[in-house]
């Protein structure tokens, strides 16, 4: 290691979440629900270089497992990542995200008159397209800013 290389410490028990497209950890660590205000140990690199991908972002979480509903929204806004499992220091397992065909209760449906938003509102359920979710109760299609619509 040079004088030019600063290194950032491993974690011992967490997360990586790898292969983040470039400038999407925020997005990530929204879903995630990592703020300003969070006591989590987390680091973040971003638009780092990559052979595979070019450049990419990697988010590392300090002892946090991820549910399988936050993975399936990351796999949403980085279908190419992938999610380190880290056990005492090392490499636990390795998984790529996928893509499900179905989200339920995960996002929430911006139609004021859906019926997943009314008073006794049913779980929301959303279709995955190429490059969207659509609603499975009123067809309304979210294609933009699906950070915004999540509710977990
Ligand atoms: N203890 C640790 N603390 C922090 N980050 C770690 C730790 N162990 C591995 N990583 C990071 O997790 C990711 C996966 O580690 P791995 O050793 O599998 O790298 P790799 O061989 O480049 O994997 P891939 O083929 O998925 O790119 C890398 O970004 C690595 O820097
Ligand atoms: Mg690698
Ligand atoms: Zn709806």
């Amino acid at each position: 290691m040079s004088e030019h290389e600063l290194r950032i410490s491993k974690i011992r028990n967490g997360t990586v979440i790898d292969h983040i497209a470039g400038g999407h950890a925020p997005d990530v660590l929204a879903i995630l629900g990592i703020d300003s205000a969070t006591d989590e140990v987390v680091s973040v690199g971003m638009n780092v270089p990559s052979d595979r991908l070019g450049y990419k972002d990697v988010v590392k979480i300090e002892g946090r497992e991820l549910s399988q509903e936050e993975v399936e929204v990351i796999s949403l806004i980085a279908p190419a990542a992938s999610i380190n499992i880290i056990r005492e220091y090392d490499v636990a397992e390795k998984h790529r995200v996928e893509r499900p065909s179905m989200v339920e209760g995960v996002l929430s449906c911006p139609n004021r008159n859906c019926i997943t938003t009314e008073d006794e509102p049913v779980a929301s359920r959303f279709a995955v397209l190429e490059n969207g979710v659509r609603c499975a109760y009123c067809d309304t299609i979210i294609r933009e800013g699906l950070t915004d619509h999540i509710s977990v």
